[in-house]
């Protein structure tokens, strides 16, 4: 069956995401204190996100050293495939630290399990996690994030680096998707 994914309703405005973004740098700096972060941030679709989280962090005198690992379970649709791979590892060691995970949108939460655990088998001291939106209705495995943007119903989610087929990742705020199956498809 043939679908046309188009933009549908808008979700949260840049500036909401700003505001947002904010409240949860205030939290973090808090709970941190002057321990030193290790921010890991799952790519792609938390690389705008995390640039903005830790220009808000710095507001904050928070500086954290930034990682990257790449991590799927979507591939190039919007159907979680339920497996997830590594595709890119972290290049800093993460021994000792306390990693701040940060990731676009919990979903069925198997990402996140699979980066955290990788993170505890390095021998990270603590973990914890940090997500943009959170889609509770999608929960496979028993997961909440520490630090969370937005909760959204169960709809697809792209803008602010959040892609489809890795388009909209550009939007600067975030809108839902509609998969409208086309006149005609069987
Ligand atoms: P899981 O199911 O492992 O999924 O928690 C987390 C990853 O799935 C992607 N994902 C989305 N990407 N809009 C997107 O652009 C969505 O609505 C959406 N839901 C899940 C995303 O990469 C996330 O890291």
């Amino acid at each position: 069956m043939s679908t046309t994914p188009h933009l549908d309703k808008p979700l949260f405005s840049a500036e909401e995401i700003r505001t947002r973004v904010h409240v949860l740098a205030d939290a973090i700096a808090r709970d941190y204190g002057a321990d030193e972060i290790l921010a890991v941030s799952i790519l792609k679709g938390s690389f705008v996100f995390t640039a903005d989280l830790i220009r808000a962090l710095a507001a904050h005198q928070v500086h954290p050293l930034v990682d990257f690992m790449t991590l799927s379970s979507y591939g190039s649709s919007s159907m979680s495939s339920g497996k997830v791979l590594l595709h890119q590892e972290l290049s800093l060691p993460v021994k000792g630290h306390r990693v701040l995970l940060i990731d676009d949108i919990l979903d069925t939460g198997l990402t996140l399990q699979t980066a955290c655990q990788l993170l505890i088998q390095k021998g990270a001291r603590e973990v914890r996690t940090c997500v943009l939106l959170d889609k509770p209705s999608r929960r496979v495995v028993p997961i909440t994030a520490d630090y969370t943007g937005f909760q959204v119903e169960n709809v697809f989610v792209v803008g602010y680096g959040l892609d489809y087929n890795n388009r909209y990742r550009h939007l600067p705020g975030l809108a839902t998707l509609k998969f409208e199956v086309a006149p005609g498809a069987t």
